[in-house]
């Protein structure tokens, strides 16, 4: 495992240094591509996700603006769509152009109206604006969509889209991945800097934040409580270590249970910030470990002494409750690697890090059975003293 993860390390800088030589950040992909019906657009851009392409032409003297956008569906009977929002930066609102290829293998295009996020208020009729000359076109794995809209001002925000596949002309939902949620940006029409810009620094800043609360969650939930629960399961049985492994053990949950909560506060101030996009699996899990864990912390001072008859009882909820908190945590770290979809080598090292931890386990689990084993010979072997 630990040379896999090695080598997906190394694919990824080969494939970044790659990706450097061969694209020198002032030459566009876009100004090499042509068409095949002789259109020409004074402009173009390459968009930065889903591997797409812009071409336009703006005609300020009648306000007509004429696209031609280019990307791989996500599968090849997928769909692709650029949109303009008039109204906000994302999908809710996006009077949009969409291209797929029909039951009889010919490429068309549709025009929805996207009120919100739900299935239901994503319509087919007129948009907001005048749309003429549409057009598409599939090969070699790509979609090109032309179309030609009124637009009266000088710089719009767009959306642009890829998906799955389209039943009974209305498209399937597309994924929630990085590039599909970064997939829009502003492009301005007029004046001397005409092009594209991407909302970069509200998506970087969004990443920044997600991956700050991906790093505090995985130490917290996936290392920390895991460690402090190994410490309390396997040092307890050596009496050396007693008292000692006590402290280790609530000082590892009680930080773990610190950074948790800065960790969930940061994914529950994520949640209200993602309009529309609800992760509800991961969602409710983290509402779940929280709600636990604090009611564990707060078990610690319910606590009855050793010898009491009920100290046995808080034990087996104390532990059920740890396990539960081991498994989740866990659990919820992979579900959030699912949905922030980082570089392939976090999560490699993340399950290598849970498997070392997982067979240092194993091994105390043996330790410990043994030197159970042996105490209870040695005992039955002493002469009974009455
Ligand atoms: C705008 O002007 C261009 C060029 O003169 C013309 O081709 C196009 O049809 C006009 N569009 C509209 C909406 O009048
Ligand atoms: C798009 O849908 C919304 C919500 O149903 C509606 O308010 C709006 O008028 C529609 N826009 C167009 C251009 O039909």
């Amino acid at each position: 495992m630990a040379s896999s993860g090695n080598l997906s390390v190394l694919a990824l800088l080969i494939s970044l240094a790659v990706t450097t030589l061969i694209s020198p950040a002032n030459s566009l992909t876009c100004s090499s591509q042509s068409f095949t019906n002789n259109k020409l657009y004074t402009q173009c851009a390459d968009l930065p996700s889903l591997s797409s392409y812009l071409h336009w032409t703006y005609d300020s003297a009648n306000s007509s603006l004429s696209v031609a956008f280019i990307a791989p569906p996500a599968q090849s009977d997928g769909w692709i769509a650029w949109a303009i929002n008039p109204t906000g930066t994302g999908m809710a609102g996006a009077q949009t152009l969409l291209a797929y290829k029909n039951s009889g293998g010919a490429m068309a295009v549709k025009t929805f109206n996207i009120s919100s996020y739900s299935a239901q208020s994503i319509v087919e009729e007129k948009l907001a604006f005048e749309v003429w000359d549409t057009a598409a076109e599939s090969s070699d794995g790509v979609f090109r969509l032309f179309a030609k809209v009124k637009v009266n001002t000088g710089q719009v925000n767009h959306v642009w889209q890829v998906g799955p596949s389209v039943s009974d002309g209305f498209p399937a939902k597309h994924a929630f991945d990085g590039p599909n949620l970064q997939a829009k940006g502003t492009l301005t029409l007029t004046g001397t800097n005409a092009g594209t810009t991407t909302t970069t620094t509200a998506a970087d800043s969004k990443t920044k934040k997600k991956n700050i609360h991906g790093i505090l969650n995985a130490v917290s939930w996936g290392l920390l409580f895991p460690i402090g629960i190994i410490i309390a399961r396997y040092l307890r049985t050596f009496p050396s270590a007693d008292p000692a492994w006590f402290y280790l053990h609530v000082f590892c949950q009680v930080s773990a249970y610190a950074i948790g909560v800065a960790g969930w506060a940061t994914g529950i101030k994520l949640g209200s910030e993602s309009k529309g996009v609800v992760y509800k699996g991961h969602r409710n899990i983290g509402i779940a470990l929280f709600s636990i864990a604090t009611l564990q912390i707060f078990a610690l001072f319910l606590r009855p002494k050793k010898d009491h008859k009920y100290r046995l009882y808080w034990n087996i909820y104390h532990h059920s409750i740890g396990y539960l908190i081991l498994v989740l945590g866990i659990v919820n770290v992979f579900k959030g690697m699912d949905i922030l979809n980082p570089a392939k080598h976090w999560k490699s090292t993340y399950i290598i890090t849970i498997a070392v931890l997982g067979g240092i386990a194993l091994f105390l689990e043996a330790v410990t059975w043994i030197v159970v084993l042996k105490r209870r010979s040695s005992k039955s072997t002493k002469p009974y003293d009455g």
